[in-house]
């Protein structure tokens, strides 16, 4: 048989990802292993249409295609994922349709689901017949039984493809409403928010006033009464997208950091901000690949939060409802920043004047929050996120990731880890000898125990 591999990882041949596309070569050697580096040409691919063609002629002829990845920033890299938007753009969707498809990634399993999820998606859009997903962890290969397991896997892959077995779909087309936003009477000189001293920044993909996005922009800007700065994201000087060299884990230095203006735009413009407005529309089932390079050359900071006590929302034009996947990852990003979600607000649901109203109520909630120093709680999505950050970065990636090390060091990331919260530790040598007593355990109640200290917090006035 013959088996495409579309290989995502910006470091062609040099990607942990392709290793073990290299153990399953050498397992079964009676197949053919094709495989396109597809991001770290992805230049080329689009500047040169033969090329994409040949890309196309190859994936038609392939009994089975591997989409094998590492995770970027929760999905793929913003290269990869321009090749998928090019899959759409030039309508070559007849060359994936009906193909025998698995996906492949490698990571430390963050967020691995969601670009997962996203993948598996793009193959049910393009009419593929999915077979399944392997997250891999990195290291995984070097390990006797997960590798095992990933033999298995391929194993029935192949079994699949030779017996036509069936394959489910799991999400539905995507439904674009046909929508034209258009502002009604403008926020009058009285209702406009004063910002109170707090830092707006917007940044769009959109800054004309000819689409939905670009409206709903201008209409959140005029909310206020002070100027808010406005960036496009196409006049941020960015020479070009993360290669994965992994040289920032040392110093926080970008490679490009002399090179382009990214570094300044993300220090001095980001960092700077009280609230951040991020605006872009829905490009096939995430935003565009414009704004996945943003989120991927930021990684400079790599797992130190940068965007700390913010307020962070978007405005979206496009069915992001209809995207849950999407919306985990967009609000993970800002929980785990210990920033706060404020909210998203598009053009799929009510009237012009509805996303008026909510547009002008954004501003005025951001400025509140802001004012207030609101920080919601985390939900799952940050806490989860900081704590596997602080175990992959205290223990195996120490080496590679020096310079978050220091700053969980002296910023507390590790001051709880693994067990010096001070509390827990009185409480637990207070109570597990008593909790050994059987007579002493059937006798508690558990429920009452777990509130003996929120009474103290209830009945204290100065509380
Ligand atoms: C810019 C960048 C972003 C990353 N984002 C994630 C992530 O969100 N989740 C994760 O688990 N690993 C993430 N990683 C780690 C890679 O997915 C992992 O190292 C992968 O095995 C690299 O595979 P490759 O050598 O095939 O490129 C990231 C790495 C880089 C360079």
């Amino acid at each position: 048989m013959k088996i495409t591999i579309l290989n995502g990882s910006p470091k062609g041949a040099e990607s942990v990802t392709m290793q073990y596309i290299l153990y399953i070569k050498k397992k079964h050697p009676e197949h053919e292993y094709n495989i396109i580096n597809i991001a770290q040409t992805i230049k080329k691919i689009e500047k040169n249409e033969e090329r994409f063609k040949n890309i196309l002629q190859q994936v038609g002829d392939s009994d089975g295609i591997i989409w094998g990845f590492p995770v970027y920033v929760m999905l793929v890299c913003s290269q990869y994922k321009r090749f998928i938007e090019l899959i759409f753009e030039k309508e070559a969707e007849s060359f994936f349709k009906d193909k025998y498809v698995m996906s492949l990634s490698t990571s430390i399993h963050f967020y691995d689901h969601t670009a997962q999820n996203y993948i598996r998606a793009i193959c049910d859009d393009l009419g593929m017949k999915f077979f399944g997903y392997f997250a891999a962890d990195s290291w995984d290969l070097l390990y006797p039984k997960r590798r095992h397991r990933w033999l298995i896997f391929t194993e029935k892959f192949f079994e699949t493809i030779e017996n036509n077995f069936p394959t489910t779909r799991q999400f539905q087309p995507l439904n674009h409403r046909k929508f034209d936003y258009i502002p009604q009477s403008s926020t009058t000189k009285e209702e406009k928010i004063d910002t109170q001293g707090q830092k707006v920044l917007i940044v769009s993909e959109d800054t004309s006033e000819s689409t939905n996005l670009g409206k709903m922009v201008k209409r959140f800007r005029e909310s206020f009464a002070n100027d808010v700065e406005i960036i496009n994201i196409d006049d941020i000087d960015i020479k070009g997208p993360c290669i994965g060299c992994a040289k920032c884990g040392y110093n926080h230095e970008c490679i490009y950091k002399d090179k382009d203006g990214f570094t300044d735009f993300w220090t001095n413009k980001v960092m700077k901000a009280d609230i951040l407005i991020f605006a872009g529309t829905i490009k096939d089932r995430y935003l565009s690949s414009k704004w996945k390079l943003i989120y991927d050359r930021a990684f400079f900071n790599n797992h130190t939060p940068t965007i700390i006590g913010k307020q962070l929302g978007h405005i979206i034009s496009g069915p992001i409802s209809q995207i849950p996947n999407l919306k985990e990852m967009l609000q993970a990003h800002v929980e785990y920043q210990d920033s706060n979600y404020l909210n998203f607000i598009t053009d799929e649901f009510g009237e012009s004047e509805d996303i008026d109203a909510l547009l002008y109520n954004f501003a005025k909630q951001a400025i509140d929050f802001s004012v207030a120093n609101y920080i919601g709680p985390r939900t799952f999505l940050g806490e989860a996120a900081m704590k596997m950050f602080r175990d992959d970065v205290y223990g195996r990636n120490r080496f590679v990731f020096l310079a978050d090390h220091e700053y969980y060091k002296t910023h507390g990331v590790y001051d709880t880890f693994p067990q010096n919260d001070e509390r827990a530790k009185k409480l637990n040598e207070k109570l597990i000898p008593l909790m050994k007593i059987d007579k002493l355990r059937n006798k508690i109640n558990m429920m009452q125990e777990f509130l003996r200290p929120f009474r103290k917090v209830l009945s204290d006035p100065d509380k």
